[in-house]
């Protein structure tokens, strides 16, 4: 049986074989909740980048940019990372360059792996079905703040830990813990979550909705999955048996 570990921080991530693993990288507020929106509702890909640097510099390339630092869009750039930015049409077709505060550096730091795939609640049962198909060892790692560890994205590792029971062994104690903290959080998401740092730090800029919408279940199919620099949409065969 396949083995699921979760890495709370991108800081730990060195304590992790990612060769011959799934990578799941989750930043619930928002990164990976932006682009499961993205892709879903028309984006081609989305190139995820560490720097403002990068991301300025593939704009030369005609494609559209998203930046966010501390919760804000960043100046210069075509979008921010609010999920409902990418709902509309100016997305369809489009590739993304796209770099947030704390959600594209752990992609890139993740690409060791053999796959890597974006996970968010809005896509918790596709991710789900997919990780069943490949049958490898899964290490969620947890974007978090600047290095430290946050709520929502450990909650998602339990929610998917949850719905992996019996089908992968749960590896070590953090698996163990993030599955106890959602069965804790599972019935009122929102409640659990009021005191989070980042849920206090998008409220102090007076972003709302994008928290009621990022704690979402099963929005969407798509799985953002990485080939080369480029997430791509994949959408799981077997993702009837889970919805
Ligand atoms: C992150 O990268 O941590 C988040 O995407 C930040 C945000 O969008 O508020």
């Amino acid at each position: 049986m396949p083995l699921l570990d979760v890495c709370f921080t991108p800081e730990l991530i060195h304590l992790y074989a990612l060769k011959g693993r799934v990578v799941v990288v989750v930043d619930i507020l928002r990164a990976t909740s932006t682009m499961v929106t993205g892709l879903a509702h028309g984006l081609e890909k989305i190139i995820p980048v560490s720097t403002l640097a990068e991301c300025q510099q593939l704009a030369k390339h005609g494609y559209l940019t998203a930046a966010e630092r501390d919760g804000k869009k960043a100046d210069g750039f075509d979008l921010g990372n609010s999920p409902f930015s990418y709902m509309e049409d100016l997305v369809k077709g489009k590739t993304l360059a796209m770099t947030t505060t704390n959600g594209t550096h752990a992609i890139r730091l993740s690409e060791a792996a053999d796959q890597v795939v974006a996970g968010a609640f809005l896509n918790v049962s596709s991710v789900a079905a997919y990780l069943t198909t490949q049958q490898k060892d899964v290490l969620v790692v947890c974007a978090g703040w600047k290095g430290k560890f946050n709520l929502e994205d450990t909650l998602f590792a339990g929610a998917l830990a949850h719905k992996l029971q019996g089908n992968f062994e749960f590896e070590n104690d953090a698996t163990l813990a993030a599955a106890h903290l959602y069965a804790a959080a599972q019935n009122d998401l929102m409640e659990y979550l009021s005191k989070a740092s980042h849920v206090q730090r998008l409220q102090n800029l007076h972003i709302i909705k994008d928290i009621a919408f990022c704690l979402q279940q099963d929005v969407y199919e798509v799985v953002p999955v990485l080939e080369g620099n480029y997430l791509v949409p994949y959408i799981p065969e077997t993702i009837k048996n889970w919805v």
